[in-house]
Order: C-alpha cells, then structure tokens, then sequence
C-alpha cells in the first residue's frame, strides 16, 4: 500500500484525495518542503493561512483549526508546515502571530535570551487579545461556525482557555502545553485533548496524572495520550530521523484531526 493510501485510511478520506495534496509530499502530514500558505493581516494581527483544497473545503465549509504556535511562532519552518498538514486534513487553518513579530529565538539555549522576561512579556494580557481578535477574522468575516483549537507548548495553555465558555473555540487539543493551570481546565466548556512527552519537564508524571483527574472534574470528553522516546516539544519538532519520535509527531497529528473530525 502507497504511503498517501495508508494516511488517506487513517483520515477515513477517498485515496484519490490524499493523492491530489498540493505539495510535493503527497502524504497529509509533511515534515519538509516549502510551506503553502500565506501571511495576511487581519484586524492588526498576522496570521498564516492556510487552505484546504476545493473538494476538502466544501466537506468542512464552516470549520477552521486555529494553530496556536509555540514560542518559535510563525517563522519556524516546522510551524508552517503543521498548519498546512491540518489544511491537507480538510481544514482552513490559521495561525496568528502570538509574538507580533517578536518571537524567541531558533534555540531557546542562545546566550542572552532571557526566557522568563519573554514569557513575563507575553502573557495572556497580551495574548488574549491577539486570539480574540483571530477568532472575531474567522467568525465575522469569514462566517465560521466551529473552531478547533490546536496549541503547542506555549500555545497549548491558549488552546485550553479558549475553550471557555465565551471565549469563541468549541474543541480543544493541545501537545505538550506549558503553564497550563489548574483553573484553565476546570473551565473548559468542551472536549479537550492531550499529546504529552514522555521526557518533558513542564509536564513530568505527577503533572500529568494531576491534569488527567482535572479533565475528569471538568467534565468534558478528553482524552490523554502519552508518545514514548518523544521529548517536550515533540508535536512541532520531532526529530523525525528517529523513527519513534516521528511515530510520536505523526501521531500528536492524528490524535489531533481525529478529535477535532469526531468532536468539533
Ligand atoms: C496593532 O498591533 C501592534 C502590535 O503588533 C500594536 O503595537 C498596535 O497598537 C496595534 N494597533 C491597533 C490600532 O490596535
Ligand atoms: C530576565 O528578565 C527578568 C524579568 O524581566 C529579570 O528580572 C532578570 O534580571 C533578567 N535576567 C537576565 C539574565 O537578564
Ligand atoms: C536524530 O535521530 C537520528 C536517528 O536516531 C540520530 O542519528 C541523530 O543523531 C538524531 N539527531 C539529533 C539532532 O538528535
């Protein structure tokens, strides 16, 4: 069986779908080449847009994914490509500059970056508002009626508070969120979805079984799934030569079109 045949029957789409994607990889889920959406900016906020093809869109018309980045944001590589894998899975995906062009750097490690003055100056005062405002482009203009939030890392809190009640998202997935708070869940107001590390710091075991009994008090559909030999991060920068950790990223990508298929 031909790779796209195989993603194609994961996704539940018509091969001859999967075999029209408009890149060069013709699986769902790309890893390399060149990102096909665009950068627009929408009520002051950039945003990456991504398409689906014309026959995915008129099967999910009134349907968006909004990717909420980690703290590379969009001039990652590896961010762009996601978004376009969510719009090869059938979904207009938008990612806005959570960082109005002010991201961390490539590797976090450099000398002189000063993580926690960038997380002290980005926090939800200020990231709120870019969201809200993303949401307002999607639903106002463009008429959506359902978004799915998918958030990474930083972006993983994000996708969780704005599944509030009021907040504008209707289903929520997140991939090794950071700083995501114990009142952040309890408020949820619709089904939510993890992809967690084995090896990730900001989400260790007790952590993770913490948030595990959360999402049952919260009373919403959830699901956890915990990848092995991935680290924190994994969901956007596996090192996919190492094929457990792409198993881990493929599948934080699945878990995530399949929640947002079924729920949203
Ligand atoms: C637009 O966004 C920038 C940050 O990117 C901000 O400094 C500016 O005040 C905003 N302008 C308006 C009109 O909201
Ligand atoms: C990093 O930023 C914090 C908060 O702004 C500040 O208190 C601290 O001194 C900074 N650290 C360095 C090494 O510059
Ligand atoms: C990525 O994985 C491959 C295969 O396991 C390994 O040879 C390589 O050293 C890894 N690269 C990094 C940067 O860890």
């Amino acid at each position: 069986m031909r790779s796209a045949a195989i993603f194609a029957a994961v996704l539940g789409l018509p091969t001859a779908l999967a075999s029209s994607c408009p890149v060069e990889d013709s699986t769902i889920v790309a890893h390399a080449g060149t990102p096909v959406g665009k950068e627009e900016v929408h009520n002051n906020v950039t945003m990456y847009i991504s398409q689906p093809d014309e026959e995915r869109r008129r099967a999910k018309p009134d349907t968006a994914v909004l990717y909420l980045t980690d703290v590379f944001g969009l001039p990652l590589l590896e961010n762009r490509l996601l978004a376009d894998s969510f719009a090869r899975a059938g979904y207009l995906t938008v990612a806005p500059d959570l960082f109005s062009g002010d991201p961390a750097l490539g590797d976090i490690n450099v000398p002189g970056f000063n993580t926690s003055a960038f997380l002290a100056n980005h926090g939800p005062e200020v990231t709120d508002p870019i969201i809200a405002s993303t949401i307002s482009y999607l639903r106002d203009d463009l008429g959506i009626k359902k978004i799915a939030t998918t958030g990474y890392c930083y972006g993983g809190r994000y996708a969780f508070r704005f599944i509030a009640d009021g907040k504008g998202a209707d289903v929520a997935y997140a991939a090794h969120p950071s700083l995501l708070g114990n009142d952040e869940i309890l408020a949820i107001e619709g089904p939510a979805a993890i992809g967690a590390a084995e090896n990730d710091g900001m989400m260790p075991p007790a952590r993770r079984a913490e948030i595990e009994s959360l999402l049952g008090q919260a009373k919403q559909p959830f699901q956890v799934s915990l990848y092995s030999g991935t680290n924190h991060g994994f969901g956007v920068r596996a090192n996919i030569s190492d094929p457990v950790q792409r198993f881990g990223k493929e599948g934080a990508f699945y878990q995530a079109v399949r929640w947002f298929d079924y729920f949203l």
